[in-house]
Protein backbone atom coordinates (compact mmCIF):
# COMPACT_ATOMS: atom_id res chain seq x y z
CA UNK A 1 0.00 0.00 0.00
CA UNK A 2 1.35 3.63 -1.05
CA UNK A 3 2.49 5.37 2.10
CA UNK A 4 -0.68 8.49 0.53
CA UNK A 5 -2.68 5.40 1.46
CA UNK A 6 -1.72 4.28 4.54
CA UNK A 7 -1.79 7.93 5.72
CA UNK A 8 -5.96 8.05 4.53
CA UNK A 9 -6.16 4.32 6.87
CA UNK A 10 -4.47 7.11 9.58
CA UNK A 11 -7.32 9.67 8.52
CA UNK A 12 -10.10 6.78 8.84
CA UNK A 13 -8.88 5.79 12.39
CA UNK A 14 -8.78 9.45 13.87
CA UNK A 15 -12.21 9.98 12.78
CA UNK A 16 -13.45 6.67 14.54
CA UNK A 17 -11.55 7.77 17.36
CA UNK A 18 -12.93 11.33 17.52
CA UNK A 19 -16.61 9.67 17.30
CA UNK A 20 -15.38 6.78 20.11
CA UNK A 21 -13.96 9.23 22.34
CA UNK A 22 -16.60 9.47 24.46
CA UNK A 23 -17.01 5.77 25.19
CA UNK A 24 -13.29 4.86 25.33
CA UNK A 25 -12.76 7.67 27.59
CA UNK A 26 -15.59 6.08 29.62
CA UNK A 27 -13.71 2.85 29.51
CA UNK A 28 -10.29 4.23 30.34
CA UNK A 29 -11.65 5.56 33.55
CA UNK A 30 -13.47 2.54 34.66
CA UNK A 31 -10.67 0.17 33.97
CA UNK A 32 -7.30 2.12 34.17
CA UNK A 33 -9.05 4.85 37.09
CA UNK A 34 -7.56 8.13 36.39
CA UNK A 35 -10.37 10.96 36.03
CA UNK A 36 -12.50 11.35 33.17
CA UNK A 37 -11.57 14.82 32.11
CA UNK A 38 -7.53 13.27 31.84
CA UNK A 39 -9.10 10.12 30.23
CA UNK A 40 -10.57 12.57 27.73
CA UNK A 41 -7.13 13.94 27.40
CA UNK A 42 -5.89 10.05 26.50
CA UNK A 43 -7.69 10.15 24.07
CA UNK A 44 -7.79 12.94 22.48
CA UNK A 45 -3.76 12.43 22.36
CA UNK A 46 -4.86 9.50 20.13
CA UNK A 47 -6.74 11.96 17.55
CA UNK A 48 -3.79 14.30 17.48
CA UNK A 49 -1.09 12.17 16.82
CA UNK A 50 -3.39 10.37 13.94
CA UNK A 51 -4.05 14.11 12.67
CA UNK A 52 -0.33 14.48 12.70
CA UNK A 53 0.57 11.49 10.59
CA UNK A 54 -2.06 11.31 8.39
CA UNK A 55 -0.41 14.42 6.93
CA UNK A 56 2.74 12.22 6.88
CA UNK A 57 1.71 9.68 4.34
CA UNK A 58 2.24 12.19 2.00
CA UNK A 59 5.38 13.56 2.76
CA UNK A 60 7.64 10.50 4.36
CA UNK A 61 10.53 12.44 1.99
CA UNK A 62 13.86 11.69 1.13
CA UNK A 63 16.42 13.60 -0.50
CA UNK A 64 17.81 14.66 -3.37
CA UNK A 65 21.54 14.98 -2.65
CA UNK A 66 24.39 16.33 -5.56
CA UNK A 67 27.33 13.97 -5.94
CA UNK A 68 30.61 15.21 -5.90
CA UNK A 69 30.85 13.58 -10.02
CA UNK A 70 29.27 14.72 -12.90
CA UNK A 71 26.32 12.21 -14.21
CA UNK A 72 25.74 11.03 -10.95
CA UNK A 73 23.23 11.45 -8.65
CA UNK A 74 22.42 10.63 -5.16
CA UNK A 75 19.05 9.80 -2.77
CA UNK A 76 18.01 8.76 0.20
CA UNK A 77 14.92 6.95 1.25
CA UNK A 78 13.32 5.66 3.71
CA UNK A 79 12.48 2.20 4.94
CA UNK A 80 10.10 0.47 7.15
CA UNK A 81 12.04 -1.74 9.56
CA UNK A 82 9.46 -4.35 9.24
CA UNK A 83 7.99 -6.35 12.28
CA UNK A 84 7.65 -4.57 15.18
CA UNK A 85 6.97 -5.60 19.23
CA UNK A 86 5.14 -2.59 21.27
CA UNK A 87 4.98 -3.24 24.84
CA UNK A 88 2.95 -1.03 26.80
CA UNK A 89 1.64 0.46 30.68
CA UNK A 90 -1.55 0.54 31.97
CA UNK A 91 -1.22 4.82 33.05
CA UNK A 92 -1.86 5.79 29.72
CA UNK A 93 -3.63 3.08 27.92
CA UNK A 94 -4.42 4.91 24.74
CA UNK A 95 -2.01 8.02 23.91
CA UNK A 96 1.24 6.30 24.50
CA UNK A 97 0.08 3.20 21.97
CA UNK A 98 -0.79 4.98 19.77
CA UNK A 99 2.32 6.98 19.84
CA UNK A 100 3.67 3.66 18.58
CA UNK A 101 0.86 2.10 16.34
CA UNK A 102 0.09 4.68 14.29
CA UNK A 103 4.00 5.72 12.74
CA UNK A 104 5.12 2.39 12.93
CA UNK A 105 1.66 1.41 10.22
CA UNK A 106 2.30 4.90 8.50
CA UNK A 107 5.85 4.64 7.66
CA UNK A 108 4.68 0.61 6.06
CA UNK A 109 5.80 -1.78 9.27
CA UNK A 110 3.55 -4.24 11.18
CA UNK A 111 2.58 -4.09 14.78
CA UNK A 112 2.71 -7.06 17.30
CA UNK A 113 0.88 -5.02 20.59
CA UNK A 114 1.20 -6.23 23.98
CA UNK A 115 -0.46 -3.93 26.37
CA UNK A 116 -0.88 -4.20 29.95
CA UNK A 117 -2.81 -6.62 31.75
CA UNK A 118 -4.17 -3.73 33.54
CA UNK A 119 -6.22 -2.63 29.97
CA UNK A 120 -7.00 -5.38 28.41
CA UNK A 121 -10.71 -4.08 27.46
CA UNK A 122 -9.17 -0.30 26.04
CA UNK A 123 -6.81 -2.56 23.89
CA UNK A 124 -9.33 -4.39 22.29
CA UNK A 125 -11.81 -1.53 21.43
CA UNK A 126 -8.29 -0.03 20.17
CA UNK A 127 -7.38 -2.67 18.26
CA UNK A 128 -11.35 -2.98 16.53
CA UNK A 129 -11.35 0.58 15.49
CA UNK A 130 -7.61 0.49 13.94
CA UNK A 131 -9.22 -2.48 11.87
CA UNK A 132 -12.14 -0.58 11.20
CA UNK A 133 -11.13 2.35 9.67
CA UNK A 134 -8.88 -0.46 7.39
CA UNK A 135 -5.70 -1.39 8.82
CA UNK A 136 -5.48 -5.38 7.60
CA UNK A 137 -6.28 -7.43 10.39
CA UNK A 138 -2.75 -9.23 10.13
CA UNK A 139 -1.17 -6.37 10.49
CA UNK A 140 -2.01 -5.09 14.03
CA UNK A 141 -2.55 -7.95 16.36
CA UNK A 142 -2.93 -7.37 19.93
CA UNK A 143 -2.28 -10.13 22.76
CA UNK A 144 -2.38 -9.80 26.34
CA UNK A 145 0.49 -11.25 28.43
CA UNK A 146 2.34 -11.15 31.25
CA UNK A 147 5.54 -9.92 31.89
CA UNK A 148 7.22 -13.09 31.79
CA UNK A 149 5.82 -14.74 28.96
CA UNK A 150 6.40 -11.62 26.61
CA UNK A 151 9.84 -11.98 27.48
CA UNK A 152 9.77 -15.01 26.53
CA UNK A 153 7.84 -14.94 23.61
CA UNK A 154 10.65 -11.57 22.59
CA UNK A 155 13.37 -13.39 23.00
CA UNK A 156 11.80 -16.25 20.53
CA UNK A 157 10.81 -14.23 18.15
CA UNK A 158 14.08 -12.10 17.88
CA UNK A 159 16.42 -15.60 17.31
CA UNK A 160 14.02 -16.64 14.98
CA UNK A 161 13.83 -13.03 13.17
CA UNK A 162 10.45 -12.64 13.47
CA UNK A 163 10.76 -9.14 14.41
CA UNK A 164 13.17 -6.14 13.54
CA UNK A 165 11.76 -3.90 16.47
CA UNK A 166 10.97 -3.67 19.81
CA UNK A 167 9.20 -0.61 21.48
CA UNK A 168 8.60 -0.76 24.88
CA UNK A 169 7.35 1.78 27.71
CA UNK A 170 7.36 1.14 31.30
CA UNK A 171 9.99 0.40 34.04
CA UNK A 172 13.79 1.35 33.95
CA UNK A 173 14.07 -2.24 35.21
CA UNK A 174 12.31 -3.97 32.79
CA UNK A 175 13.95 -1.41 29.95
CA UNK A 176 17.25 -2.63 31.03
CA UNK A 177 16.12 -6.14 30.23
CA UNK A 178 14.76 -5.77 27.17
CA UNK A 179 17.36 -3.48 25.80
CA UNK A 180 20.22 -5.43 26.75
CA UNK A 181 18.34 -8.53 25.44
CA UNK A 182 17.36 -6.75 21.89
CA UNK A 183 20.86 -5.64 21.41
CA UNK A 184 22.26 -9.33 21.23
CA UNK A 185 20.37 -9.35 17.83
CA UNK A 186 21.69 -5.91 16.90
CA UNK A 187 18.52 -3.78 17.41
CA UNK A 188 18.65 -0.49 19.25
CA UNK A 189 14.94 -0.57 21.03
CA UNK A 190 12.76 2.76 21.47
CA UNK A 191 12.56 2.65 25.34
CA UNK A 192 10.56 5.19 27.12
CA UNK A 193 11.23 4.54 30.74
CA UNK A 194 10.86 5.92 34.48
CA UNK A 195 11.40 9.18 35.61
CA UNK A 196 12.32 11.41 38.89
CA UNK A 197 11.15 14.74 37.44
CA UNK A 198 11.84 17.74 39.24
CA UNK A 199 10.65 21.48 39.20
CA UNK A 200 12.83 23.85 40.49
CA UNK A 201 10.82 27.20 41.90
CA UNK A 202 12.68 30.34 42.12
CA UNK A 203 12.53 32.99 44.42
CA UNK A 204 11.01 35.14 41.27
CA UNK A 205 8.32 32.78 40.53
CA UNK A 206 4.63 33.61 40.07
CA UNK A 207 3.38 31.30 43.20
CA UNK A 208 -0.38 31.14 41.97
CA UNK A 209 1.18 29.10 38.72
CA UNK A 210 3.15 27.22 40.62
CA UNK A 211 0.97 25.72 43.00
CA UNK A 212 -1.72 24.85 40.50
CA UNK A 213 1.54 23.09 37.97
CA UNK A 214 2.93 21.05 41.34
CA UNK A 215 -0.82 19.57 42.07
CA UNK A 216 -1.37 18.80 38.75
CA UNK A 217 2.08 17.33 37.96
CA UNK A 218 2.27 15.61 41.10
CA UNK A 219 -0.87 14.30 42.07
CA UNK A 220 -2.79 14.37 37.97
CA UNK A 221 -3.27 10.46 37.17
CA UNK A 222 -2.78 9.75 41.11
CA UNK A 223 1.27 10.58 40.03
CA UNK A 224 1.22 7.76 37.89
CA UNK A 225 2.70 9.28 34.50
CA UNK A 226 5.89 8.94 34.08
CA UNK A 227 6.28 12.50 33.18
CA UNK A 228 4.47 13.01 37.14
CA UNK A 229 6.53 15.34 39.86
CA UNK A 230 9.19 13.71 41.94
CA UNK A 231 10.48 16.24 43.69
CA UNK A 232 10.37 19.92 43.71
CA UNK A 233 12.86 22.18 44.58
CA UNK A 234 12.29 25.01 46.41
CA UNK A 235 14.56 28.38 46.94
CA UNK A 236 15.20 28.78 50.56
CA UNK A 237 13.51 31.92 50.45
CA UNK A 238 10.24 30.61 49.75
CA UNK A 239 10.97 27.39 51.04
CA UNK A 240 8.38 27.73 54.25
CA UNK A 241 5.59 30.12 52.57
CA UNK A 242 5.26 27.65 49.66
CA UNK A 243 5.26 24.70 51.60
CA UNK A 244 2.64 25.24 53.37
CA UNK A 245 -0.08 26.51 50.81
CA UNK A 246 1.37 23.23 48.90
CA UNK A 247 0.61 21.07 51.52
CA UNK A 248 -2.84 23.09 52.57
CA UNK A 249 -3.80 23.00 48.99
CA UNK A 250 -3.62 19.07 48.42
CA UNK A 251 -5.44 18.36 51.99
CA UNK A 252 -8.44 20.36 50.54
CA UNK A 253 -8.68 18.59 47.12
CA UNK A 254 -10.55 16.11 46.68
CA UNK A 255 -9.96 12.41 46.21
CA UNK A 256 -12.52 9.94 45.16
CA UNK A 257 -14.90 8.52 42.33
CA UNK A 258 -13.10 9.40 39.16
CA UNK A 259 -16.33 10.12 37.34
CA UNK A 260 -16.99 13.19 39.86
CA UNK A 261 -14.77 16.12 39.86
CA UNK A 262 -11.63 15.36 41.83
CA UNK A 263 -7.79 15.74 41.89
CA UNK A 264 -7.61 11.96 41.15
CA UNK A 265 -9.23 8.18 41.21
CA UNK A 266 -7.93 5.14 41.96
CA UNK A 267 -4.72 3.54 41.73
CA UNK A 268 -3.95 1.45 38.60
CA UNK A 269 -4.39 -1.60 40.58
CA UNK A 270 -3.09 -2.93 43.86
CA UNK A 271 0.36 -3.62 42.35
CA UNK A 272 0.68 0.39 42.20
CA UNK A 273 -0.97 0.30 46.01
CA UNK A 274 1.10 -1.93 47.41
CA UNK A 275 4.17 -0.31 45.46
CA UNK A 276 3.08 3.22 46.95
CA UNK A 277 3.20 1.75 50.49
CA UNK A 278 6.26 0.47 49.98
CA UNK A 279 8.14 3.59 48.80
CA UNK A 280 5.93 5.02 51.99
CA UNK A 281 8.56 3.05 53.46
CA UNK A 282 11.55 5.17 52.64
CA UNK A 283 10.44 8.03 54.35
CA UNK A 284 12.87 8.75 56.96
CA UNK A 285 13.62 10.35 60.39
CA UNK A 286 14.46 13.98 59.25
CA UNK A 287 11.48 14.46 56.52
CA UNK A 288 7.99 15.78 57.39
CA UNK A 289 5.25 13.94 56.06
CA UNK A 290 2.00 16.97 54.56
CA UNK A 291 -0.90 16.42 52.27
CA UNK A 292 -3.57 14.48 54.23
CA UNK A 293 -5.24 12.93 57.03
CA UNK A 294 -3.32 9.52 56.85
CA UNK A 295 -0.90 7.86 54.51
CA UNK A 296 -1.10 5.01 52.63
CA UNK A 297 -4.66 3.28 51.64
CA UNK A 298 -7.86 5.29 52.26
CA UNK A 299 -10.50 2.78 54.19
CA UNK A 300 -12.77 3.44 56.95
CA UNK A 301 -9.76 3.31 59.56
CA UNK A 302 -7.79 5.26 57.70
CA UNK A 303 -9.95 8.07 55.81
CA UNK A 304 -9.38 10.99 53.72
CA UNK A 305 -11.54 13.97 54.63
CA UNK A 306 -13.94 15.28 52.32
CA UNK A 307 -13.78 11.79 50.20
CA UNK A 308 -16.14 11.78 47.22
CA UNK A 309 -17.44 8.48 46.72
CA UNK A 310 -16.75 4.93 48.40
CA UNK A 311 -13.22 4.07 49.34
CA UNK A 312 -14.07 0.34 49.09
CA UNK A 313 -15.15 0.67 45.62
CA UNK A 314 -11.64 1.25 44.35
CA UNK A 315 -7.95 1.34 45.13
CA UNK A 316 -7.35 4.34 46.79
CA UNK A 317 -4.45 5.96 48.65
CA UNK A 318 -3.77 9.40 50.48
CA UNK A 319 -2.24 11.46 48.66
CA UNK A 320 1.44 12.07 50.62
CA UNK A 321 4.27 15.52 50.63
CA UNK A 322 7.32 14.76 51.69
CA UNK A 323 9.69 17.76 52.31
CA UNK A 324 13.04 17.93 53.91
CA UNK A 325 14.20 16.10 51.37
CA UNK A 326 17.95 15.93 50.46
CA UNK A 327 20.21 14.48 47.96
CA UNK A 328 21.44 11.30 49.30
CA UNK A 329 17.84 9.93 50.87
CA UNK A 330 16.51 7.10 48.77
CA UNK A 331 13.49 9.32 48.26
CA UNK A 332 15.56 11.31 45.83
CA UNK A 333 17.07 8.54 44.31
CA UNK A 334 13.62 6.24 44.07
CA UNK A 335 10.68 6.85 40.90
CA UNK A 336 7.57 6.45 42.95
CA UNK A 337 4.89 6.45 40.26
CA UNK A 338 2.11 7.31 42.95
CA UNK A 339 1.01 10.40 44.59
CA UNK A 340 4.11 11.12 46.78
CA UNK A 341 5.72 14.65 45.84
CA UNK A 342 9.21 15.09 47.40
CA UNK A 343 10.05 18.82 49.08
CA UNK A 344 13.71 19.82 49.15
CA UNK A 345 15.36 23.08 49.47
CA UNK A 346 18.21 24.61 46.98
CA UNK A 347 20.53 28.15 47.50
CA UNK A 348 21.58 28.67 43.97
CA UNK A 349 20.33 27.75 40.30
CA UNK A 350 23.74 25.89 40.29
CA UNK A 351 22.73 23.72 43.02
CA UNK A 352 19.37 22.93 41.51
CA UNK A 353 20.55 22.21 38.29
CA UNK A 354 22.57 19.68 39.93
CA UNK A 355 19.77 18.52 42.29
CA UNK A 356 18.19 18.15 39.37
CA UNK A 357 20.36 15.50 37.56
CA UNK A 358 22.20 13.75 40.59
CA UNK A 359 19.81 11.05 40.53
CA UNK A 360 20.40 9.92 37.08
CA UNK A 361 17.20 10.17 35.58
CA UNK A 362 16.50 12.14 32.73
CA UNK A 363 12.72 12.59 30.93
CA UNK A 364 10.89 15.56 32.06
CA UNK A 365 11.92 18.37 34.31
CA UNK A 366 10.17 22.35 35.09
CA UNK A 367 11.90 25.50 35.91
CA UNK A 368 9.16 28.64 37.44
CA UNK A 369 10.96 32.52 36.88
CA UNK A 370 10.46 35.19 35.29
CA UNK A 371 14.20 35.72 34.84
CA UNK A 372 15.38 34.62 31.36
CA UNK A 373 18.45 34.36 32.29
CA UNK A 374 17.64 31.14 34.60
CA UNK A 375 15.38 29.45 31.75
CA UNK A 376 18.32 29.43 29.60
CA UNK A 377 20.77 28.30 32.18
CA UNK A 378 18.79 25.83 33.14
CA UNK A 379 17.76 24.62 29.72
CA UNK A 380 21.42 24.06 28.91
CA UNK A 381 22.42 22.47 32.49
CA UNK A 382 19.64 20.35 32.99
CA UNK A 383 20.13 16.75 31.76
CA UNK A 384 16.13 16.20 30.94
CA UNK A 385 14.94 14.93 27.29
CA UNK A 386 12.14 17.69 28.02
CA UNK A 387 11.79 20.47 30.16
CA UNK A 388 9.12 23.08 30.67
CA UNK A 389 9.48 26.95 31.57
CA UNK A 390 6.51 28.14 33.93
CA UNK A 391 4.79 24.41 33.33
CA UNK A 392 3.59 21.69 34.85
CA UNK A 393 6.83 18.55 33.85
CA UNK A 394 3.70 16.39 32.70
CA UNK A 395 1.20 17.27 29.29
CA UNK A 396 3.72 17.19 26.58
CA UNK A 397 2.10 17.95 23.68
CA UNK A 398 1.85 14.64 21.12
CA UNK A 399 4.26 16.43 17.98
CA UNK A 400 6.96 17.53 20.16
CA UNK A 401 9.73 14.82 21.08
CA UNK A 402 8.93 12.54 24.14
CA UNK A 403 11.49 10.67 25.71
CA UNK A 404 14.44 10.71 27.78
CA UNK A 405 18.30 10.40 29.01
CA UNK A 406 20.11 7.91 31.46
CA UNK A 407 17.49 5.75 33.10
CA UNK A 408 15.04 7.15 31.37
CA UNK A 409 15.92 6.18 28.22
CA UNK A 410 18.58 5.50 25.34
CA UNK A 411 17.91 8.61 23.67
CA UNK A 412 15.23 7.57 21.44
CA UNK A 413 12.36 9.57 21.10
CA UNK A 414 8.77 9.17 20.30
CA UNK A 415 6.50 11.53 18.61
CA UNK A 416 6.45 13.82 15.64
CA UNK A 417 9.13 13.82 12.98
CA UNK A 418 11.48 12.53 15.31
CA UNK A 419 9.57 9.16 15.69
CA UNK A 420 10.52 8.23 12.06
CA UNK A 421 13.48 7.74 12.10
CA UNK A 422 12.53 4.71 14.76
CA UNK A 423 10.42 2.73 12.47
CA UNK A 424 12.47 3.00 9.45
CA UNK A 425 15.65 3.17 8.20
CA UNK A 426 17.62 5.37 5.50
CA UNK A 427 18.57 3.90 2.41
CA UNK A 428 21.08 5.54 0.54
CA UNK A 429 21.10 5.25 -3.41
CA UNK A 430 23.86 6.64 -5.99
CA UNK A 431 22.99 5.89 -9.91
CA UNK A 432 26.04 7.40 -11.57
CA UNK A 433 25.04 7.78 -15.10
CA UNK A 434 28.06 8.65 -16.73
CA UNK A 435 28.74 5.41 -18.40
CA UNK A 436 32.16 5.09 -17.06
CA UNK A 437 33.80 3.91 -13.52
CA UNK A 438 34.09 7.25 -11.63
CA UNK A 439 35.80 6.24 -8.24
CA UNK A 440 34.49 8.25 -5.56
CA UNK A 441 37.82 10.21 -3.42
CA UNK A 442 39.47 9.44 -5.92
CA UNK A 443 38.60 10.44 -9.55
CA UNK A 444 37.84 13.63 -8.98
CA UNK A 445 39.03 16.71 -10.57
CA UNK A 446 41.45 19.52 -8.12
CA UNK A 447 39.53 22.65 -9.71
CA UNK A 448 42.76 25.16 -10.53
CA UNK A 449 43.87 27.95 -8.06
CA UNK A 450 46.25 29.87 -6.72
CA UNK A 451 46.63 28.68 -2.26
CA UNK A 452 49.62 31.53 -2.60
CA UNK A 453 47.31 33.99 -3.54
CA UNK A 454 47.19 37.79 -1.34
CA UNK A 455 45.73 40.91 -1.83
C1 LIG B 1 3.55 8.44 30.25
O1 LIG B 1 3.28 8.65 31.42
O2 LIG B 1 4.09 7.36 29.89
O3 LIG B 1 3.30 14.19 28.94
C2 LIG B 1 3.20 9.38 29.15
C3 LIG B 1 2.41 13.59 29.55
C4 LIG B 1 1.45 12.74 28.75
C5 LIG B 1 2.06 11.43 28.43
C6 LIG B 1 2.65 10.69 29.58
N1 LIG B 1 1.09 13.45 27.55
O4 LIG B 1 2.28 13.64 30.77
Amino acid sequence: MPAPARGRVIANAGRLFEKNKDTLSRLVTREMGKVFREAQGDVQEVIDTCDFFLGEGRRLYGQTVPSEMPNKNLFTFRKPVGTTLIITAGNFPAAVPSWYIIPALLTGNSVVWKPSEYTPAISKAMTDIFHAAGVPKDLLITLIADGKETFKGMEQALEQGLINKVGFTGSTEVGRLIGSKVGEFIQSPLLELGGKNPMVVMPDANLELVLDGATFAGFGTAGQRCTSLGTMWLHEDIYDRFLAAYAARIENEKVGDPMQDVLFGPMIGEKYADSHEHNLKMIAGHHQVHGSTGVGRINASNPRNGFVGDPDKGVFVHPTIVSGIKAGDELYYTETFGPLVGVGKFKTLDEAIELSNGHGFGLSSAIYTSDPNSVWRYREGVSAGMVSINNSTSGAEAHLPFGGNGNSGNGSRQSGIWVLDQFTSWQSMNWDWSGKLQKAQIDNEEVPHNPDFTI
